[in-house]
């Protein structure tokens, strides 16, 4: 096998190329990486004290999670100052020296912009609750006044993705029970009317400000949800589920369109700055919109994300994900999981592999095979960074991190346990502080005689710390440094074509260029390799010249004869 270990120099940072179409990114969950301080909580002290090792992994570029002041009733989601950094995770002069210090390594910053809310405690929220019913102030969110003789009952029917109605009602400056306003996560978080030209200004003006602060990409949250009917009606009673799309009164909407077209405009002012939407949408014609020319640069893949461990299934995502991409000319994102989902480990462990969020009870009422799991993991990850486009990786899934599914609820966190009351577990599993180095908690995530982390590690995350795992031969660190600097060093991957090569039943096999090939094999028998000249990589041991179930091999390609 080659030798590939040794890292090259990081992808040219230079200006004006298209980094993104073949990048590799890191999602970096501030809270859970590194702790600097001392107080339990990962902050950008920790971060910049490890952006060596995020080097030495490989990476192209970082997604850091909402870092702005907040009161962290949605974990940053909910956002008071969007120019500024909570003090839990510094300052702006820790920004400010992480992204030169990161672009210093070759490694791009992209940071997450919240448009469809903020915080209730963000100035604007407090000045319409100061202000009258009618009033400006009020018209930057969604207020109404209640049905029913004493205006109790919420003004429409919609709920809230966290559960409970997506209305919460005002007490009035006089004291008087007053109107709702419209929030479609939690009641701290109330929604923007995105028809107020004072909310887009806004918004154009905070991408100013942090492109000029250096950030080279902005991930936007929800961004499938601005918009909204203005009349506001009730979802059809009997179809709450009606598809997203013109007709829903929030869901990807046509006129949500020209938000990003705007914001287009303001990111090619720069050079090489890109807009990633969180667009979670059924229909892939539409998703594919938002990728047309004009407007975003990529979008998460999360028909990828959610398919289940099936080689038909698998292709069909893919073949759907390329084809709808070309005619726009989007690269193609391959996302494994984020932050929202169940790590991949334990998804792919189960009984049922797929996953949903609608349906993560039922997904964590599975048994999960870790042993399993991992394997899997280990193809997949092979089988995500050989396909065209861009990848991500979820900080902890290059350490085959599980899903935490037995937190004591006193420690849980997040506001879908509280607000389904236990019904939905949430998403504090895949958000279990990195285990770095040593055999207890706090496994080196925080320094000596640290508070405990916010949310407590499994014990057996010994095994799993980036110092037991460096070095060590068959471990998930290992085979995605490996991965990522074979992924860096060939041309043939990133960006590109691939074709399908003939394979058996369950087993996927295809070629990048004239050079690389890929095998997975999901099948439940040994597998022929394809003709090869090499093997580049392989996500577990051979059987010969048969690769086994479960296991994936980049091979290099025969050369082909005159
Ligand atoms: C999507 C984010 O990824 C998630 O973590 C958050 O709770 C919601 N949007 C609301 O901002
Ligand atoms: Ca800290």
């Amino acid at each position: 096998m080659l030798d590939l270990r040794t890292h090259g120099p990081v992808r040219s940072a230079a200006p004006g190329d298209a980094w993104w179409r073949s990048a590799a990114i890191y999602q970096l969950y501030v809270r859970s990486f590194a702790d600097g301080n001392g107080d339990g909580i990962g902050d950008l002290a920790g971060v910049r004290a490890q952006l060596p090792y995020l080097a030495d992994l490989g990476v192209d570029a970082i997604w850091f999670n909402p870092w702005y002041p907040s009161p962290m009733s949605d974990a940053g989601y909910d956002i008071s100052d969007f120019r500024n950094i909570d003090p839990v995770f510094g300052t702006l002069a820790d920004v400010d020296a992480l992204i030169s210090e990161a672009h210093a390594l070759g490694i791009r910053i992209i940071t997450d912009i919240v448009p469809n809310h903020c915080s209730d405690q963000h100035p604007w929220f407090q000045a319409a609750l100061a202000a009258e019913p009618g009033s400006a102030e009020r018209d930057r969110f969604w207020f109404r006044p209640g049905r029913g003789p004493d205006g109790s009952i919420p003004p429409n029917n919609w709920q809230s993705v966290f559960g409970g109605p997506a209305w919460s009602r005002v007490t009035e400056p006089d004291g008087s029970a007053g109107e709702w306003y419209l929030h479609l996560f939690a009641p701290e978080q109330p929604d923007f009317n995105w028809s107020n030209s004072s909310v887009r200004a806004e918004f154009e003006d905070l991408l100013r400000f942090w492109f000029d602060r250096g950030a080279d990409g902005i991930r936007i949250d929800s961004a499938a949800m601005l918009t909204k009917n203005p009349l506001l009606p009730d979802l059809p009673e009997l179809r709450p589920d009606l598809a997203p799309g013109p007709n829903h009164p929030f869901l990807d909407r046509d006129d949500v369109h020209e938000i990003y077209q705007a914001w287009r405009a303001i990111a090619d002012e720069y050079q090489s700055r890109v807009l990633i939407g969180e667009v979670w949408l059924p229909d892939a014609v539409r998703l594919a919109t938002y990728v047309s020319p004009g407007e975003l640069h990529t979008v998460f893949n999360f028909p990828y994300l959610s398919c289940p461990w099936d080689a038909a299934q698998l292709r069909e995502v893919i073949d759907n994900t390329l084809a709808l991409n070309a005619p726009v000319g989007a690269p193609a994102t391959w996302v494994l999981s984020n932050h929202d989902v169940d790590r991949v480990v334990t998804r792919y462990g189960r009984t049922d592999t797929a996953f949903s969020l609608a349906r993560r009870s039922y997904f964590h009422s599975l048994a999960a095979g870790i042993e399993l799991g991992t394997r899997r993991a280990r193809a997949a990850a092979l089988l995500t960074m050989a396909l065209p486009g861009s990848v991500y990786v979820y900080q902890g899934e290059e350490l085959g991190l599980w899903e935490v599914q037995d937190i004591p609820d006193e420690r849980r966190q997040d506001p879908i346990w509280h607000h389904t009351h236990g019904a939905d577990p949430g998403r504090d599993g895949a958000r279990v502080p990195l285990p770095w180095a040593g055999d207890e908690m706090p496994f080196g995530f925080s320094p000596p005689g640290a508070a405990d982390p916010w949310l407590p590690q499994p014990k057996e995350w010994r095994d799993l710390t980036v110092a037991a795992e460096t070095g060590q031969d068959g471990s998930m660190l290992e085979l995605y440094r490996a991965a990522l600097a074979i992924r860096r060093s060939e041309p043939a991957l990133g960006d590109g074509a691939m074709m399908w090569l003939p394979s058996a039943p369950g087993v996927l096999a295809f070629s990048r260029g004239t050079s690389v090939r890929c095998v997975v094999n999901i099948s439940a028998e040994p597998a022929c390799l394809p003709e090869h000249a090499g093997l580049l990589l392989a996500s577990g041991p051979l059987d010969g010249e048969l690769l086994p179930p479960d296991c994936a091999a980049w091979l290099r390609a025969a050369p082909v004869a005159d």
